[in-house]
């Protein structure tokens, strides 16, 4: 579903991927980690073409999502979660998850906001999977902060897009709010066959739910594995100690001695 080969980014002078391969199959849950400014969010960006790489190659459910043409058309298939639930809050709940069928309406139908009967089915399906389905009718700036994160769910999910990336989509979640809104993603992924990489900062929820973890430090693939190989070891390679005092062999490995082994 995403075969990823040698992809580099560089914003000016700072290169922020440097040679990142991945191959991800169909219905997988990848959650990324990474500390700030590892790359994550750059790597998820690049998928959808929010972002340009650089070189390399990415293919995205099919889409040569380096080259494509047609950004419409990638952007149908992989939908987009963020971590602040991007939903409009004068419109109703079921409002904003038909918004998720926009790219699949003709323009015209789109501008006047006319919506399908199968499209409001389907949207109020979505709602369903979130539990809020009695919400339809309300406004969403009357939701608390998870209901609205589970509404940016919904929407994705009204796309019946192929890949799902979202991008920290609990951070600004309680800690049990937070759990909830994962398990909503990971039993959508599940039932519905969807693709989807999560970054996460919460190693806990990275080992709970991610059927793989990926760890990126400066740009560069340092763990690829299941929870089980999340090991103190892998976990110094994905967050490198910096401060000093810091043994080097900790600071210095994730560009140099890592790189090769897990062809970042
Ligand atoms: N639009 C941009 N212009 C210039 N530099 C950028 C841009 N976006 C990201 N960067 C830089 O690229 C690097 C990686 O950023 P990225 O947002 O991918 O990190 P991240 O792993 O998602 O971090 P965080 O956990 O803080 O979200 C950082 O050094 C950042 O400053
Ligand atoms: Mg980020």
């Amino acid at each position: 579903m995403i075969r990823v080969r040698q992809l580099t980014k560089q914003y000016g002078d700072n290169p922020v991927l440097r040679g990142i391969d991945l191959d991800i199959g169909a219905g997988q849950f990848v959650v990324v980690l990474g500390q700030s400014g590892a790359g994550k969010s750059t790597l998820l960006r690049c998928m959808n073409r929010l972002a340009r790489a650089d070189g390399g190659e990415l293919q995205v459910a099919g889409i040569d999502a380096m080259r494509a043409r047609d950004e419409r058309a990638l952007r149908r298939q992989v939908a987009m979660i963020f971590q602040h639930h991007n939903v409009v809050p004068r419109l109703s709940v079921l409002k904003n998850v038909l918004t998720g069928r926009l790219g699949a309406v003709s323009t015209l139908a789109s501008s006047l906001q006319l919506f399908r009967r199968a499209d409001v089915d389907l949207a109020r399906q979505c709602l369903a999977r979130v539990e809020l389905e009695h919400k339809a009718a309300a406004r969403t700036d009357a939701l608390s902060g998870g209901q609205m994160q589970r509404v940016g769910i919904a929407r994705a999910l009204a796309q019946q897009p192929r890949v799902i990336l979202a991008d920290e989509p609990v951070a600004s979640l309680d800690p049990k709010t937070a759990r909830l809104v994962m398990q909503y993603l990971r039993d959508a992924s599940r039932e519905l066959g969807i693709t989807v990489l999560c970054n996460l900062h919460q190693v806990d929820f990275a080992r709970e739910f991610g059927d793989r973890i990926v760890g990126l430090a400066h740009g560069r693939l340092v763990y690829d594995g299941d929870a089980g190989g999340l090991d103190d070891a892998a976990l110094q390679r994905i967050y490198p100690t910096t401060e000093e005092g810091a043994s080097n062999r900790l600071a210095v490995p994730a560009t140099l001695h890592y790189a090769n082994g897990l062809g970042g």
